[in-house]
């Protein structure tokens, strides 16, 4: 098949018994409130959750195509500065559809791509020590256009491409990716004159990977968008026409539900048998905590919901947590990224023709012994009764990496509706910035601060 497909039969109770598998009964008894978590979500997709829409805004596309040929070939890097939604969408599609050497050896022409998600001075400053901002495109991206880890970044290499270029010159080395009239970053824009991209309403930080947040950083690295937003569009129609079981949204997301709430499996492990598709499990892990973890419900009861994401990668966390996995406690589901296709064919030679520990590899592919340690991982979780779903590209490219993408932001929306919680918001990320303005003097937090400052232990137990 020619798109991503899921494979859910090591979830059913079939395959790992009824106390941690699915049966065909509690399918059933959720179809309903399947079928109206899918209408629901539809429903908005015209009003608030225009993320929805997003493989369709060509003419937004076409001006990032336009920008990024603007530029070509002139800057060795690209730095996204973002942290969030604002940066683990542009690390998934460069991990995904880049070479994994292209930023030691990059393609003629092509820049490097870093992407500086925090504000350790360790990662910042040896960034400064070992490469030269004249070089260097910044793409800075924030949604709200204030947020302090962001906000500093700019301000620093603002002023070290102004010392080597100028006012004037240093413009042409920054591209914003903000709201369209909201926040300080859109009011410095206008003032300075950047070349800028909107993130549109309704399209929220770790929904926004297929916006120009995701897209501008990718296409300037060579990444093909138009494929991306191709694949996107193909899981969109999908999961708009199938009915409730074939659909895999649906699908994922009611397993995800009935996973923590009728089999008490808390957290929800990503198994990506995918070098390539490993960083895809860290921008997943944010959208499935950051949307579902929540204090209250819709209806303002307090519920603290949510599962714990977990990254693994495969075959390397085979000899790190598998153990866990397979053997401790039965808290835990999986799913696992599969591609059937690679695109490199690794023969093994023979050396030692008699001795059978080394030969029985040769004249094998590596992609055969990967593919065996993938099967031998979902035979012993099965086995050991741990539920697992496979998520199986046919290869590594840019229409089915954009298949995935749609397809798990329409299942967190969809988890949304099932958990009875407000899949779009991030209430406790903006306490933690609030907090982080009043600890660094920001006016209007005064207040805050004095409330931090009040309830901080009178003494340290420290060891
Ligand atoms: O998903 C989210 O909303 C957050 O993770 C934000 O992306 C993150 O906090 C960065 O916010 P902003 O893009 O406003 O700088």
């Amino acid at each position: 098949m020619d798109r991503i497909t899921l494979d859910v039969t090591n979830a059913l109770a079939a395959a790992v018994g009824p106390d941690h598998g699915v049966s065909p009964e509690e399918l059933t008894d959720l179809r309903e409130t399947a079928a109206r978590a899918l209408a629901a979500v539809e429903a908005r997709r015209a009003q608030d959750l225009r993320w929805m829409d997003l493989p369709y805004a060509n003419d937004v596309h076409d001006e990032i195509l336009e920008y990024t040929a603007s530029v070509s070939g002139r800057f060795r890097n690209v730095v996204v500065l973002g942290i969030g939604g604002s940066a683990l969408g542009n690390t998934a599609l460069h991990a995904a559809l880049s070479s994994p050497f292209h930023d030691l050896a990059p393609p003629p022409g092509l820049p490097r791509l870093f992407v500086l998600d925090n504000v350790d001075p360790d990662l910042v400053g040896e960034w400064l020590d070992n490469f030269d901002p004249a070089e260097t495109l910044f793409n800075v991206i924030s949604k709200s256009g204030g947020t302090a880890e962001t906000m500093s970044q700019f301000l620093l290499f603002r002023e070290r491409l102004v010392q080597v270029l100028g006012e004037e010159g240093h413009r042409e080395h920054i591209v914003v990716t903000t709201d369209a009239t909201n926040g300080i970053l859109r009011e410095i824009v206008e003032r300075e004159g950047y070349e800028s991209f909107v993130v549109p309403d309704g399209v929220g930080g770790r929904f926004s990977v297929l916006s120009p947040v995701g897209l501008v950083s990718s296409a300037l690295v060579g990444i093909d968008i138009k494929g991306v937003l191709a694949g996107a569009l193909s899981m969109d129609e999908i999961c708009r026409e199938a009915s409730p079981e074939e659909n895999p949204a649906l699908t994922y997301a009611c397993l995800q539900w009935l996973m923590q709430e009728r089999k008490a499996k808390n957290v929800a492990v990503t198994f990506s048998y995918s070098h390539r598709l490993r960083a895809l499990a860290d921008w997943y892990a944010q959208l499935l905590a950051e949307s579902i973890g929540k204090r209250m419900s819709r209806g303002g009861e307090v519920v603290h919901k949510g599962p714990t994401p977990v990254r693994a990668i495969g075959v390397t966390d085979q000899h790190s947590q598998a153990q866990l996995y397979i053997e401790g406690p039965f808290d835990k589901w999986f799913t696992l990224l599969s591609v059937t296709q690679p695109d490199h064919s690794v023969p093994l030679p023979s050396a030692y023709p008699d001795l059978e520990g080394a030969e029985y590899l040769a004249g094998r592919d590596l992609g055969d012994l990967f593919e065996a340690e993938r099967e031998g991982t979902r035979v012993a979780l099965t086995e050991a009764m741990r539920p697992n779903v496979s998520i199986v590209f046919p290869r590594v490219d840019a229409r089915s990496v954009g298949q995935y993408l749609m397809m798990m932001e329409l299942a967190v929306a969809l988890m949304g509706e099932l958990y009875d919680v407000d899949a779009f918001d991030q209430p406790g990320v903006e306490a933690g910035k609030i907090a982080a303005y009043a600890l660094m003097g920001r006016a209007g937090y005064e207040a805050r601060r004095a409330e931090i400052e009040a309830s901080a232990p009178t003494e340290r137990k420290t060891i």
